[in-house]
């Protein structure tokens, strides 16, 4: 068990914990599946020499070839700046634009070539494909919109709060040919969940769409802005301009009336915007693209601040080497754009490539499992990307639907959550027809790209497991002690990435402190030091490394619940408990759970002379929504006469948990309270 809990903390704080690695499950090493020669002799990356051209004595010379995939208006004079760590400063001297390379570069030999099919959620619509020549029109015109109408201009911050449509990613790349900063919020999250970035970003612009369709239903959501407006003005912030988008050209979508002088339709004022052509702004490497908040071990989302010439010269390698992507590919990653995986997967390096890339409005089962593989067979798409949550829904509703199509992936991709051997095995044999090689890759939202992922043409796959680090990540293992724990030692411990990369974050909006200390502070020898080897970067995972150099993810060592591949903060969810009146404590636990891999419980007890109802658990469940958003509710809020607590004090979460995932709480003896996990046991039955 010790071996699973790797941070440095007392005995009895270590106990009053539950982190995901404890609970994970451990299956056995798999076999390997090989690539088909036919993958092979088409791949992109070929030679394991690569590895060698990437050794650490290369660093940082070797990311050169990353950069050099770009068009730059200005070669950089350093390749890497290590002067302030761990501020890595990727490319210094080096001017470009990320959406003159997601576009204007491709329109000589392909302006007719569809850059985004924008896939509608209701199946009687038609697919937009929209070319390279038509996304340029398009994100010109926008980009005139928000420079001339909105006065915005390079470094301002711009909250999006869009759902999966093309308006998404021609918004960003008419943010990114100016400079602005977007920060786009998971559809799916609450208008106050958007009011708390939009505040941390200090955007005065927030720019949404009127509505659109999940499961079948056309969702208003423009309602989320005002909500996310009003909740800003709480907090002392104006959001002085909201741009909707509207689903339907032409028509409102949403019953919520437009408050003067604050909300436009984007759709109308763009015809004053007609022809206009706006200059991709040359903007140094380290500038920031975009911002995308995660959730951490406190309350605070923080702020990933990506830089444009580093994070677009990672993804694009990676889109090029590890998706295997080539102009002519169809690619479609079904993940959604408000998450990294969608920026980096869906957006920035796929059309960084000129290739197509796939956007679907919907949920993967609607109407039924058969959808994505019609999706598939009609677009011809051959480049599959998606998570394992995603896989196990199209597994329990439909494992023989991909048979009954003609659909051909020549590569998959599987990301965001471990993925069990069994539903890797489906996923290979059905929906890959044997075919497909698929990597799985693991990374966060604060890499930028890939991590860990085996190299499709060079690897063996192997169920369950990452893969070794890609070329150029090296990865180490640390204990407790802050010792390496060598591959094949069969213990778990804390997974560091020895070296900076081009990809990674470059610090924690307006919290470099938090930055430092939760990213690098762990196993830093020497605060003072200016040598990178002194800084590892710590990613907050436990892992394993098998003999043969593949790694096995356990799960997070902190206080994250990785709900289906997203990641929520605890501290997040009950503080959003903590908002009703009635509560006094709350603590949540994540509980295994077979599509979603995990799902938060929640405990709470209540203040003094309150009882215990309904009403009350609705009341706490609805908080949570409307604070963070669906993607949170516990599954189950449960009233407790008294949390399990040390003599100290600190509620016994891992008590807690072991109850939730019916397993054995073992010895509560020293606990303050003993006999209240009895107690709390009857009532979870
Ligand atoms: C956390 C990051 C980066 C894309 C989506 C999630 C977990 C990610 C894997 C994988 C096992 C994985 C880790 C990580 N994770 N990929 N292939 N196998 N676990 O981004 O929301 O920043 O979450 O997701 O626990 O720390 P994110």
């Amino acid at each position: 068990m010790s071996d699973d809990k790797p941070l440095r903390r007392s005995k009895e704080e270590q106990t009053a914990d539950i982190s995901e690695a404890q609970i994970a499950v451990h299956w056995p090493e798999e076999d390997y599946f090989s690539p088909s020669a036919k993958f092979i002799a088409q791949a992109n990356l070929t030679d394991a020499g690569v590895f060698e051209r990437f050794s650490l004595d290369r660093f940082p010379e070797c990311f050169r070839e990353f950069a050099d995939l770009l068009d730059w208006n200005q070669r950089w004079e350093k390749t890497l700046d290590t002067s302030n760590p761990p501020f890595w400063r990727w490319f210094v001297g080096g001017k470009l634009n990320a959406c003159f390379n997601c576009i204007d570069r491709h329109l000589a030999r392909h302006k007719n070539k569809t850059a985004i099919h924008f896939v509608p959620e209701p199946e009687n619509e038609t697919v937009h494909h929209i070319t390279y020549q038509e996304l340029f029109v398009r994100v010109n015109e926008f980009a005139a919109l928000l420079r001339d109408f909105c006065g915005l201009k390079t470094g301002d911050r711009v909250t999006l709060h869009l759902p999966m449509v093309a308006e998404l990613p021609i918004t960003m790349l008419a943010c990114a040919r100016l400079g602005v900063i977007h920060s786009q919020v998971f559809s799916g999250f609450s208008g106050k969940a958007c009011a708390d970035r939009a505040v941390d970003s200090e955007s005065r612009v927030l720019i949404t769409m009127d509505a659109y369709y999940r499961v079948g239903k056309l969702l208003d959501h423009k309602e989320k802005a005002d909500i996310a407006v009003a909740e800003a003005a709480k907090e002392g912030h104006k959001v002085h301009k909201v741009l909707i988008w509207q689903r339907y050209p032409g028509k409102h979508s949403s019953p919520t009336k437009l408050v003067e002088g604050r909300d436009v339709i984007v759709n109308d004022l763009l015809k004053k915007y007609r022809g206009k052509r706006v200059e991709p702004a040359p903007l140094p490497a380290e500038a920031p693209l975009f911002l995308m908040y995660t959730s951490g071990t406190t309350g605070k989302p923080k702020g990933c601040q990506h830089s444009i010439g580093g994070y677009l010269a990672y993804v694009t390698w990676t889109s090029k080497y590890i998706q295997d992507i080539h102009p002519e590919d169809v690619y479609w990653c079904m993940a959604d754009i408000g998450w990294i995986t969608g920026h980096s997967y869906i957006v920035y390096g796929p059309l960084a490539l000129g290739a197509s890339s796939v956007v679907y409005e919907g949920v993967p089962t609607h109407p039924d499992a058969g959808r994505p593989w019609r999706i598939a067979e009609d677009l011809d798409v051959n480049i599959f990307h998606t998570s394992p949550t995603a896989i196990r829904a199209l597994r329990r509703d439909g494992p023989d639907e991909p048979a009954k199509y003609h659909h051909h992936f020549k590569h998959m991709t599987t990301v965001g959550e471990p993925i069990e051997p069994v539903v890797w095995k489906w996923y290979h044999k059905m929906v890959g027809k044997g075919e497909a090689v698929i990597v799985d890759t693991w990374w966060q939202t604060e890499n930028g790209g890939f991590l860990c992922s085996t190299v499709p043409a060079i690897h063996k796959m192997k169920p369950g497991s990452a893969g070794p680090g890609i070329p150029g990540i090296h990865p180490v293992i640390y204990d407790d002690e802050g010792k390496e724990l060598p591959a094949g030692s069969g213990k778990a411990g804390n997974i560091c990435i020895r070296n900076p990369w081009p990809g990674s974050f470059q610090t924690i909006w307006k919290d470099a402190d938090r930055y430092v200390n939760q990213y690098y502070a762990r196993y830093c020898k020497d605060r003072k030091s200016k040598d990178w080897r002194d800084w590892p970067y710590m990613a907050g995972d436990g892992a394993v490394q098998a003999a043969d150099g593949y790694y096995r993810i356990l799960g997070r060592i902190d206080d994250v619940i990785n709900v289906a591949g997203h990641r929520l903060g605890t501290k997040e969810i009950e503080s959003a408990a903590l908002i009703v009146a009635e509560v006094a404590e709350a603590a949540v636990v994540p509980v295994a759970d077979p599509i979603k891999g995990k799902v938060p419980d929640l405990y709470v007890s209540l203040k003094p002379g309150l009882k215990a109802s309904k009403e009350i658990a609705g009341k706490v469940s609805a908080a949570i929504v409307s604070e963070i958003g669906a993607i949170a509710r516990p599954r189950e809020v449960v009233i407790v006469p008294d949390m399990p607590k040390t003599r100290s004090g600190k509620i016994m979460r891992r008590v807690l948990a072991a109850i939730s995932n019916r397993q054995d709480p073992g010895d509560v003896s020293t606990l303050a309270n003993p006999e209240v996990v009895d107690k709390i046991k009857e009532l979870v039955k």
